[in-house]
């Protein structure tokens, strides 16, 4: 046998082959139990040529496995037409959602008051007029209560128009200490405008126990708009009245956009008006059953709308509502 003979015909046979199967074919012919090459490795005496014939065997395998493997992928190809692909590459990340963005600052807002030691309590959004109004001191004729803010549902109950009830509710189901915040969906017969929705979410908060003050309330409301604006902020507290507190004050936090020096959102005034609060009106501990003589509290209610549109610039509330991915999404 010449092995350079043998090697020519064989490698014209592999190139030549033209599927899987031929090669197959060729592979026993030249490489197979019965074939010359075989055969001639069987017989072999001297380490010479069973050197030359076992490197001719192994030059073989490498054109045989090398040819097949194109036959292979050619096949496959045809198979799949123009969309070959590569079936080691990582698969496309399907799409994953997350929070709307109101969800996300109800959350943080809780987080924040958790961090203080307060209990984060469920509101029911369905009141009855006395929790809503009478418990919260106010008076019987007070605008609120018209059927043209409030949206009643049957006789005493009502859509609740502000977290506020949650505090009545609480207080009446336990002894003081209580330090609680509550965050839901209140209901007001407003029209829908860029800064008005008829449904909104605020957060309520409440810590009545002996020898709270209006320092307590400042320095609990600075810590929350420190941790949510940034840590250079600083709160205001400018006169209001609100039923239900007694002093009441609007709760100011300076201008995160231009530090105070003055811009449109701050109305160049470098503050922003962020809620309500004050100091728990006797009445409403009476109401409840606590003595003001012995405990006294504070109290605040805040928009997360708004929150949400000050710290991310959203110019509308209706955006909050669409559920267009592409606002969403950017949260
Ligand atoms: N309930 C008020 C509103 O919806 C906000 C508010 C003001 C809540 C003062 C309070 C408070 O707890 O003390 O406008």
């Amino acid at each position: 046998m010449d092995p350079n003979a043998l090697e020519t015909e064989a490698q014209s046979a592999i190139a030549a082959a033209s599927s899987p199967d031929e090669l197959e074919q060729e592979r026993v012919r030249y490489l197979g139990r019965k074939s010359e090459l075989k055969q001639a490795l069987r017989e072999v005496r001297d380490r010479e040529s069973g050197m030359t014939l076992n490197a001719l065997r192994e030059r073989l395998e490498t054109a045989f496995a090398g040819r097949e493997e194109a036959l292979r992928g050619a096949e496959l190809e045809q198979l799949l037409g123009e969309e070959s692909f590569d079936v080691t590459l990582p698969g496309a990340e399907p799409p994953r959602g997350h929070y709307h963005l109101i969800t996300q600052i109800r959350r943080e807002v809780e987080d924040i008051f958790v961090g203080l030691g307060y209990e984060v309590v469920d509101g029911d959004e369905v009141e009855d007029t006395y929790h809503l109004f009478d418990a919260l001191n106010m008076a019987p004729g007070h605008v609120t209560r018209s059927p043209l803010h409030t949206l009643y549902l049957n006789g005493d109950t009502v859509l609740r128009t502000e977290t506020s009830a949650s505090q009545i509710r609480v207080m009446e189901s336990r002894e003081p200490p209580v330090y609680m915040v509550s965050l839901g969906r209140v209901y007001r017969r407003d029209t829908i405008e860029a800064k008005n929705f008829p449904i909104f979410h605020q957060v309520e908060g409440l810590a009545v126990a002996e020898g709270i003050t209006l320092g307590d309330l400042k320095g609990t409301l600075l810590h929350l708009c420190r941790a949510f604006f940034g840590e250079d902020q600083q709160v205001r507290f400018s006169t209001d009245f609100f039923p239900f507190t007694e002093p009441s004050v609007q709760l100011a936090v300076s201008c995160f956009l231009c530090n105070g020096a003055g811009c449109r959102t701050c109305k160049y005034t470098g503050w922003i008006e962020l809620g309500g609060s004050g100091l728990v009106d006797p009445n409403v501990l009476r109401n409840v059953g606590y003595d003001p003589e012995q405990v006294s509290g504070f109290a605040f209610g805040i928009g997360l709308e708004r929150i949400a549109m000050l710290r991310h610039g959203v110019p509308d509330i209706r955006l909050f509502w669409e559920n267009d991915l592409r606002f969403l999404a950017q949260f």
